[in-house]
């Protein structure tokens, strides 16, 4: 028997790697070594102060219904980091408890910010490559996603003329993520300046809202450091969404804890639809997220030292394939490199050849936007990233 199912799915992605994953999974059960550089999140463990306050929350009864928008002790944990990250705001209306909403992953806190602003047709402004499940997010939401392409030679960067190109009447939400899953692209204060910049000579800048994904704020290996959108721009303040979460840089994406910081009646609009939906995050990680919140700022700093070790070590590897297309990256962990010096097939079928030739799984970039691209996770440990770049280099060499 057929079924049929919403219209709102039409067009809407399921996974373009699940056949990747499939053939891994495979190989493994056959006993067949597979060096996996597909990780998304981070290999090592949680904090210990995150473990023993979730176990403290089980032995301490936490086990009713938490608040629609998360225990309040977070949510202040949350404003008070998002102040520090975005000084021009704190300064003059600083974020409150009120502007943030703690939700299942920073996806849903996107999810949950689309459908609270989009309606039918709305256009939402996508630079690309870009995380993949942005634009299903958007149909999902009846919107539009508007894809800028965004190259290699521009630094993987939107430049202002692309943006003031982009906007039009329909334009109703633009998508920033610094550091960028899948390039690593870090955009400094100057550089965000000169969008808004943009933004705000727009005749349309009234009807648009920016969602700043910093999922990856911990995780940057250059001297200028991380820049919140907030930080170059507060005067966007009554406009912008900041997401941020513990996934990547607390090494918690099982734990499910994202969260948004936005205006009071936005959040309020994200709550209702929460609210009627998932409810409130799990109690216990969030208890969890208040210990991490609480750790020092050198707490994290650790973590990012090894992760620029492995950046660079990785990029020496990487350098022994001449052709490569590569911007070293300045944050996140992963290195998005483009193959079409050697051979010009779908990353998707050159990352089913990698596995099978060479046991190397790898993240086809075409999701991502890019088809002659991969992307390799440094996520993993130092072994195991040597033998995958090494077989990687060493196949492309034999094309
Ligand atoms: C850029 C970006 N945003 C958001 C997310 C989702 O994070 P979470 O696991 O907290 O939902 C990811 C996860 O891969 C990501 O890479």
């Amino acid at each position: 028997m057929e079924f049929s199912f919403a219209k709102r799915l039409d067009g809407v992605s399921e996974s373009a790697t699940l056949r990747l994953n499939a053939l891994v999974q495979e190989l493994k059960a056959k006993g067949e070594p597979v060096v996996n550089l597909t990780a998304g999140e981070s290999d090592l463990a949680p904090f210990a102060e995150a473990k023993n306050a979730a176990i403290d929350a089980v032995n301490k009864n936490q086990s009713k219904y938490p608040p629609v928008p998360g225990i309040l002790e977070l949510r202040k944990l949350v404003a008070d980091k998002t102040n520090l990250e975005q000084p021009g705001v704190f300064q003059t209306r600083p974020w409150a408890t009120e502007n943030v909403i703690v939700t299942h992953g920073a996806k849903q806190a996107i999810y949950n910010a689309m459908m609270a602003l989009l309606n039918s047709g709305d256009e939402v402004l996508i630079f690309s490559p870009y995380w993949l499940s942005y634009p299903e997010m958007v149909k999902l939401a009846g919107g539009v996603p508007r894809i800028i392409q965004i190259n290699l030679e521009s630094g993987f960067k939107v430049s202002p003329q692309q943006l003031a190109n982009a906007i039009n009447a329909k334009t109703r939400l633009v998508i920033f993520n610094s550091p960028s899953n899948p390039t690593g692209v870090v955009y400094t204060i100057d550089e965000y300046q000169a969008l808004g910049h943009v933004l705000k000579s727009s005749s349309y800048k009234n009807n648009i809202w920016i969602l700043s994904d910093e999922i990856y704020d911990q995780m940057v290996f250059t001297q200028a450091g991380f820049c919140s959108f907030l930080k170059a721009c507060p005067e966007f303040k009554d406009q912008t969404i900041t997401v941020n979460g513990m996934s990547k840089c607390a090494a918690m994406t099982g734990w499910r804890v994202g969260w948004s910081v936005a205006p009071k009646s936005l959040t309020q609009a994200m709550n209702t639809i929460q609210g009627q939906s998932t409810s409130g995050v799990n109690v216990l990680a969030q208890w969890a997220s208040i210990a991490v919140l609480k750790l020092p700022q050198s707490a994290f700093r650790g973590v990012c030292e090894i992760y620029t070790k492995r950046c660079r070590f990785g990029l020496e590897i990487l350098s022994k394939a001449s052709k490569l297309k590569l911007r070293p990256p300045e944050g996140a962990f992963y290195f998005f490199v483009g193959f079409s010096e050697y051979l010009k097939e779908d990353s998707i079928e050159f990352s089913e050849k990698l596995l099978q030739k060479a046991r190397i799984a790898v993240v086809p970039g075409t999701p991502f936007g890019e088809k002659y691209y991969v992307r390799l996770s440094f996520a993993t440990d130092d072994s195991s990233l040597q033998k995958g770049l090494e077989g990687f280099v060493g196949y492309l060499n034999t094309l």
